[in-house]
């Protein structure tokens, strides 16, 4: 079995941050959204992997490398521009070969791995397999509709009324009947050949799509409030952790992990957070649900259930909350005089500002 990761996309949810980085390089944890899947995959035994780029690419492919970090064999493949998740089926065809293949979105986050979802379809081998879960508005989502049998029998993407409230999860599984279904599509409304309307046509055509309805967590992180949360499960689960540098003054609350490399001085810390190498946080207060990355600074502020990126300085704020800084941003107080909010704000950058 393969493994079929997509990474293209523009992730426009993500503005202004994606304008600059890939969304499935987003920090969780200081650690990029892409990797937990790629590790996911690992886990559930596959080892040949190909990862769809688009833009981009090099920023992927400078991260991931040749996979031997994950114990993958990784090959990329580029798309031209995002034409949908079936597009990307389309073009990895030799790549795929006659195999059978997980596909996996890189911007989704699946607590709990995929092995188990791996392991129901080698147990069966439907046709395809499908992930669902139940969400609060399945407008923004791939819908399916099953029968009292529980059986798959209508799929739609992005119905603005939804037939259920059972949400396709970004981890597909199908045999090489899926290449004749992507064959036969055309581009949707919004002008993407859709994955959704291949699962319908193998449904359509006799084929069986088995789905599995997971209780667990999973988060698409397209937007800003969901990378949040996502950064608050996987913070939930870390051990704490010193390894830098930290003076008598300081105090850590709950699990902390500080980073080797790391510097903290006269400061409070609540956890769970995490301070990556090469910051320095001094006389600060940084609240749970925080994680901040590599090489920041983080002076005379207070910070929490954030996600600060690396390079980024924070100077004399008091406080941020709910927020997502960018790499090498700096956030510092206007002058006294006169008193005036001063922004230098990239295109679709978002300022909330208590005043
Ligand atoms: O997250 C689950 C949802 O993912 C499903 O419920 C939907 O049925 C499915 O269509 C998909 O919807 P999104 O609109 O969230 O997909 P998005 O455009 O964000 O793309 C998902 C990932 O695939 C993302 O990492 C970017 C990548 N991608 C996307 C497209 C359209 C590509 O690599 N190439 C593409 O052409």
């Amino acid at each position: 079995m393969k493994a079929l990761v997509l990474a293209g996309g523009s992730g426009s949810r993500l503005r202004p941050i994606t304008h600059t980085s890939a969304k499935q390089l987003l920090p969780v944890a200081n650690k990029p959204v892409l990797f937990y899947g790629l590790e996911a995959i690992r886990d559930a035994g596959i080892s040949d992997v190909g990862i769809v780029v688009g833009d981009t690419a090099a920023a992927i492919e400078a991260a991931v490398g040749d996979g031997r970090a994950f114990g993958l064999d990784v090959t990329y493949i580029r798309q031209d521009a995002p034409r949908g998740l079936a597009h990307a089926v389309l073009i990895t065809r030799d790549f795929l070969g006659d195999d059978d293949f997980v596909m996996y979105l890189g911007d989704n986050f699946i607590v709990g791995g995929i092995s188990p979802l791996v392991d129901e379809f080698r147990s069966g081998r439907p046709d395809a397999q499908i992930m669902l879960t139940t969400v609060p508005d399945p407008r923004q989502f791939g819908v399916a509709e099953l029968d009292d049998a529980g059986e798959v029998v209508g799929l739609e993407e992005k119905p603005p009324h939804p037939k259920s409230d059972l949400a396709l999860v970004g981890v597909y599984i199908f045999t090489p009947d899926v290449h004749e279904a992507v064959r036969h599509l055309a581009p949707s409304g919004r002008g993407e050949l859709e994955i959704t309307e291949a699962l319908q046509w193998l449904i359509d055509n006799g084929h069986k799509v088995r789905s599995t309805t997971i209780s667990g967590y999973w988060k698409d992180t397209g937007n800003v409030a969901d990378m949040l949360e996502v950064n608050r499960i996987v913070l939930e689960g870390v051990e704490a952790r010193q390894q830098g540098v930290v003076d008598d003054a300081s105090e850590f609350i709950g699990r902390v992990v500080i980073e080797s490399g790391a510097w903290v001085s006269r400061s409070r810390i609540v956890g769970p957070a995490i301070i990556g190498a090469g910051t320095r946080v001094e006389r600060s207060y940084i609240g749970p649900f925080t994680s901040v990355a590599q090489d920041c600074v983080i002076v005379d502020s207070e910070i929490e259930y954030s996600i600060i990126m690396r390079g980024a300085s924070v100077r004399g704020v008091r406080r941020i909350e709910a927020s997502l800084i960018g790499h090498d941003v700096e956030v510092t107080p206007a002058p006294r005089v006169p008193k005036a909010h001063r922004l230098v704000l990239g295109d679709h950058s978002k300022v909330q500002i208590s005043s």
